[in-house]
């Protein structure tokens, strides 16, 4: 069965731009209520709050720095009081520092840690307390298949995130369901162009990369399924299966 998101309510993290926001805009088209978190993408989240009113859909602007224990141990407490309630949780928000196995330092691991797995995993804690019913889906990466070289702090975060997933989603049942998508090439990082994610479409089986919308409509998915629980989708045009690719292969 799927549940129907009109009237419910959703906080998305790092909802101001790229995919948060169309993640944000998804469930607003499926009438949901939803809150947007962001740290410094202020003027972004406020444009978006007015694209989703003029959906005829309510929305939230909230802050917090996800490096400010104070700030995101009371963030689903806030998100409660400012939406009456929480049905939704969606842990999107992430830091993508490039470095490598002989660069990463410890300070930036536990930089990565703390704002890719800790604070999505305090916000489900917080979640379960005190919404205690819902749905979570955490943004994962398709990378935790094999591994990113040059994001070393980042993609060991993404595989605590992952494992994170499947125990919470047996900690929280029957009332929470836990699920993750991981993204394959979707969007070049913040200050890259187009030509980053060009040369890379050759590593993906299906020779393309994904939108936005791809990953949004992956989250609507699971936000709706209520059967559906410790999942991890890949949307990423087959990028995972690249674990295949080792070994000799006969031709076609
Ligand atoms: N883009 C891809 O192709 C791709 C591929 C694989 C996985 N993913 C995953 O999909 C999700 C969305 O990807 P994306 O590329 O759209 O993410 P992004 O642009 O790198 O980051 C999303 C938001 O995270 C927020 N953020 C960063 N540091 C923060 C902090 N200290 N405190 C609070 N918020 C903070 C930022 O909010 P402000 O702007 O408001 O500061 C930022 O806009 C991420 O979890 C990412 O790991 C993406």
């Amino acid at each position: 069965m799927s549940d129907d998101l009109h009237g419910k309510s959703a906080l998305v993290t790092g909802a101001a731009k790229r995919i948060g926001a169309a993640i944000s805009l998804a469930l607003a088209s499926e009438g949901a209520k939803v809150i947007l978190h962001y740290h410094g993408s202020g003027d972004q989240a406020e444009r978006l709050r007015d694209e989703i009113t003029a959906l005829g859909v309510q929305s939230w602007l909230i802050q917090a720095d996800f490096e400010k224990p104070q700030e995101y141990e009371t963030l689903i407490e806030r998100s409660i009081a400012t939406a009456g309630g929480l049905d939704m949780l969606v842990n999107n928000a992430s830091f993508f520092p490039v470095d490598s196995l002989a660069t990463v330092t410890f300070e930036s691991l536990v930089r990565n840690m703390e704002i890719n797995a800790w604070v999505p995993f305090v916000l489900s804690r917080d979640f379960a307390r005190l919404a205690g019913h819902g749905k979570i889906v955490n943004l994962v990466d398709s990378r935790t298949h094999d591994f990113d070289w040059t994001h070393v702090g980042y993609i060991l975060s993404k595989h605590v995130l992952d494992v994170l997933t499947r125990v919470t989603a047996l900690r929280y049942a029957p009332t929470i369901t836990v699920n993750g998508v991981a993204p394959g090439l979707i969007l070049p990082p913040p200050g890259e162009d187009e030509s980053y994610i060009d040369r890379l479409t050759q590593t993906v089986p299906l020779k393309r990369h994904g939108s936005p919308e791809d990953i949004a409509e992956a989250v609507v998915y699971l936000l709706k399924s209520d059967f559906v629980t410790g999942e991890t989708i890949s949307v990423d045009g087959g990028r995972h299966l690249k674990e295949y690719e080792s070994g000799p292969r006969p031709d076609k």
